[in-house]
């Protein structure tokens, strides 16, 4: 038996015949760019979420491309984010021109530490952009009171995260001046290519984000600012409308999922060796990666890869050691902890199809691994 870390095939096999069918109402009324399919999907995920707008761009590296331009990031701006994260996080205020300033993250969660930003904001700061790591709201409540204590704003990357839950009940991207979400296929409602969302309750900001989305230009051909092509495509629109429906349903089997691994693990008693994911009290995790932590780390990744097991590495280099960003003067060792997390993380699988069986082989290896080891 193979146990891949995601099998979409699994999850279109039972829904085929209706997302076919929306793909097919798309190329049969020839409407492929916004339009009414874009529009119903945004209205139905606006609900969904809980902003008043949601607006479907490009991807989810757009979505926070074109936040940070909607909120005009002048070259001497810095933005507080964290060092451990998907790339486009830092890139998107990089290619602005403005600078990423870092703050370490707390390990048990991957999440931003939010004492740690306080001592980072400058004269120059403008926003934080907290990341939703992994599926788990970061401590939302304290950010936004240092927001407000310095007038800044925030930019949720909840590329990971839709559907997740704070203790107080609010959804990822509802927190912030935006909320970036990620439709890239592995995410928890993924499309057929690329595509994100960006989330607001700002009207006059949405109505930006609406015109950067096309260039800029309201009227068409007259350029209110300078935007980009930012836009969803409507057969995208039309396979999330469809998936949507079946989010809360796949959420539920991954968080069985993470549940029966927390149990397995424990039974096992490999949490002497491994560190199981950790949700804070009151938080809805919504697993988009499951993610254990060990010194042996890439002998393990290995042992899986041998015994047809997927794994990966959810990141291995933090922003502090990227080339791309020595610019930034920072060193090795500036992040002890995400450095840490970098070395030692390794998501498994914890998709929605994953059987009872398949988790039983992976936890049965990771066991067997440990008694050669
Ligand atoms: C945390 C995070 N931010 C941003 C992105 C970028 O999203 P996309 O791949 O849709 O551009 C991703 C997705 O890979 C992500 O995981």
């Amino acid at each position: 038996m193979k146990v891949p870390l995601l099998d979409l095939k699994a999850q279109y096999e039972p829904i085929k015949n209706e997302i076919n069918k929306a793909i097919f109402d798309v190329v049969e009324n020839q409407n492929f760019i916004l339009g009414e399919t874009v529009k119903r999907f945004e209205t139905k995920i606006a609900n969904f979420i809980g902003t008043k707008h949601a607006i479907g761009v490009s991807s989810g590296s757009d979505a926070l491309l074109i936040s940070l331009m909607a909120l005009d990031l002048k070259q001497s701006d810095e933005i507080i984010t964290t060092p451990y994260s998907f790339f486009a996080t830092a890139g998107a205020i990089s290619r602005l021109g403005a600078k990423p300033v870092f703050a370490e993250i707390d390990e048990k969660t991957f999440n931003l530490d939010a004492n740690e930003i306080e001592n980072k904001i400058t004269s120059k700061t403008k926003a934080i952009l907290p990341v939703h790591l992994f599926g788990q709201i970061a401590e939302m409540d304290k950010i936004l009171e240092i927001a407000e204590k310095y007038n800044l704003k925030i930019i949720e990357d909840a590329a990971q995260a839709i559907g997740s839950e704070f203790k107080n009940g609010k959804q990822a991207g509802t927190f912030g001046t935006f909320g970036c979400f990620s439709f890239y296929p592995s995410k928890n409602l993924g499309c057929f290519g690329d595509a994100g969302l960006v989330t607001t309750n700002d009207d006059e900001l949405a109505e930006k984000i609406k015109i950067l989305r096309s260039h800029g230009s309201k009227p068409k051909y007259y350029n209110k600012f300078i935007g980009g092509n930012f836009r969803i495509d409507a057969i995208q629109s039309a396979v999330l409308d469809v998936k949507l429906n079946y989010l809360e349903n796949w959420t539920k089997k991954r968080q069985e999922n993470a549940k029966t691994y927390d149990e397995l693990f424990k039974a096992t008693k490999l949490t002497e060796k491994i560190t199981l994911p950790y949700t804070c009290k009151g938080n809805k995790h919504i697993f988009n990666q499951y993610v254990i932590c060990l010194e042996e780390r890439d002998k393990l990744m290995e042992f899986l890869k041998l015994n047809g097991i997927g794994s990966e590495i959810y990141y291995p280099v933090t922003f502090n050691n990227q080339e791309c960003f020595a610019y930034l003067g920072y060193k090795q060792g500036d992040f002890p902890k995400s450095e840490k997390c970098a070395k030692t993380s390794l998501a498994i699988p914890v998709y929605p199809e994953l059987t009872l069986e398949m988790q039983e082989m992976v936890v049965g290896k990771i066991k067997e691994f440990f008694s050669r080891w």
